[in-house]
């Protein structure tokens, strides 16, 4: 067994961890405060290469494994989840999904550009009524010959405005339950396609999430996914490596704010001596540093049997569960290890707890992941 990371890897890690630094946080509270989508920073990411990490790079990616896009994912999230969310729903919610599913035309046409990072995507699962329960889809892409009519809601859209290109997921056979679902790509712009107003939320405030309406979309039959109904599966299986992702976004805000609170702790004297020399504050970031190892173990071995074409999804869903829960308890020792201060926005722990949440609601809640492990632990 071998634990040691690849020149390759150690490589991405610098690169990923000096941008953050450097680009990524300067400007992160001003943009968190004023809600701002982070363009600048995601067109050198897309320059960098960071947004179509592990694409094939005959399509414009960068060829990498997803070792490398989990290490990337936690240097940028220890500082600015609301730029890593973007990288992670494009690299493995968008580009692997048309990587993977889609046929040669529409790898040329819509994969090539979002891996390029010339252009943004956006996967459109959710509705108003369908959220964990994604099989109840109430949009309808109606058959009509040579394309489809698409019309309803989607909600919580991650990129919802900046994206270009979105991969809906639409009912076309009622009757059919979930084997009646289509994957159809959208581009921005199509008549009858509207973006909602951006969501005011409590973290990853900066990255846009909007609803989309659909009333009476034209889509060609020749943007359809994969075979007729093969939409739900197309969504479980993107989804299912998306979770990768999300757990180390999970993990860079968890370990972003250890590392915050370890400096803090040397700092800060309290009776009479720094607070680390204190049993407290000692106890707390053993625990800490502890559950952060585990989070970190159980996210790269997810990524392991990824890039070794074995099953993960019950360890997908293990690593986003435990490091989303990690997430939000360790941000929250944080903030207690700082105090007052951790509680004002200068000291970015108060926003790492903020961000930490959505870890646990967004490509799946943690109780969708309980449900995917304990089917597949008792099937
Ligand atoms: N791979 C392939 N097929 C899969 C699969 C997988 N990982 N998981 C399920 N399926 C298949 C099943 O085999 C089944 O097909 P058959 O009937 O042919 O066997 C079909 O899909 C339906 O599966 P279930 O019966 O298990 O469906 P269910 O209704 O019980 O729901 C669920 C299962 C796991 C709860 C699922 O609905 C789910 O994952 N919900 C959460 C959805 C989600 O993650 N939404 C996030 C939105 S995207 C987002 O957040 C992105 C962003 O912006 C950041």
């Amino acid at each position: 067994m071998q634990f040691d990371l690849s020149e390759e890897h150690l490589m991405i890690q610098k690169a990923a961890r000096e941008f953050a630094q450097n680009e990524l946080k300067p400007g992160v509270i001003e943009r968190d405060e004023l809600q701002k989508f982070p363009t600048e920073q995601i067109k050198k990411l897309g320059e960098l290469g960071f947004l179509g990490m592990m694409v094939d790079p005959k399509y414009g990616g960068g060829g990498m494994d997803t070792v490398s896009y989990v290490l990337a994912m936690e240097e940028l999230s220890k500082v600015d989840s609301s730029c890593s969310v973007v990288v992670s729903v494009n690299n493995s919610l968008v580009c692997w999904g048309l990587e993977n599913f889609a046929n040669e035309e529409q790898k040329q046409k819509y994969l090539v550009p979002l891996a390029k990072g010339e252009q943004i995507g956006a996967f459109c699962l959710s509705e108003p009524e369908a959220g964990s329960d994604a099989t109840s889809q109430k949009t309808t892409a109606i058959d009509m010959g040579d394309h489809y009519l698409l019309n309803g809601t989607k909600n919580w859209i991650t990129n919802g405005n900046s994206a270009s290109v979105y991969l809906v997921m639409a009912q076309t056979n009622i009757e059919a339950g979930h084997k009646g679902i289509n994957c159809l790509i959208l581009e921005k712009g199509m008549s009858g396609f509207t973006i909602g107003p951006k969501e005011n939320k409590m973290g990853i405030r900066g990255s846009d999430t909007h609803s989309l309406m659909f009333d009476n979309v034209k889509v060609p039959k020749a943007n359809r996914i994969g075979e007729d109904g093969f939409g739900f599966k197309f969504a479980m299986k993107t989804l299912s490596g998306g979770r990768i992702g999300i757990a180390a976004q999970a993990l860079g805000i968890a370990s972003g704010a250890y590392e915050l609170a370890l400096q803090y702790s040397k700092e800060r004297k309290a009776f009479g001596k720094e607070i680390s020399k204190h049993q407290a504050i000692q106890f707390k970031l053993a625990d800490m540093a502890t559950r952060i190892e585990a989070a970190r173990l159980l996210i790269l071995q997810a990524a392991w049997l990824k890039d070794n074409h074995l099953p993960y999804d019950k360890e997908s869903a293990m690593a986003k569960v435990f490091a989303s829960e990690t997430a939000m308890w360790v941000t929250t020792e944080a903030v207690q290890v700082h105090g007052g201060y951790g509680y004002v926005k200068e000291y970015h722990v108060e926003r790492l707890m903020r961000d930490a949440k959505i870890t646990q609601i967004y490509e799946g809640t943690s109780e969708v992941q309980r449900i995917v492990i304990s089917r597949l632990l008792l099937a």
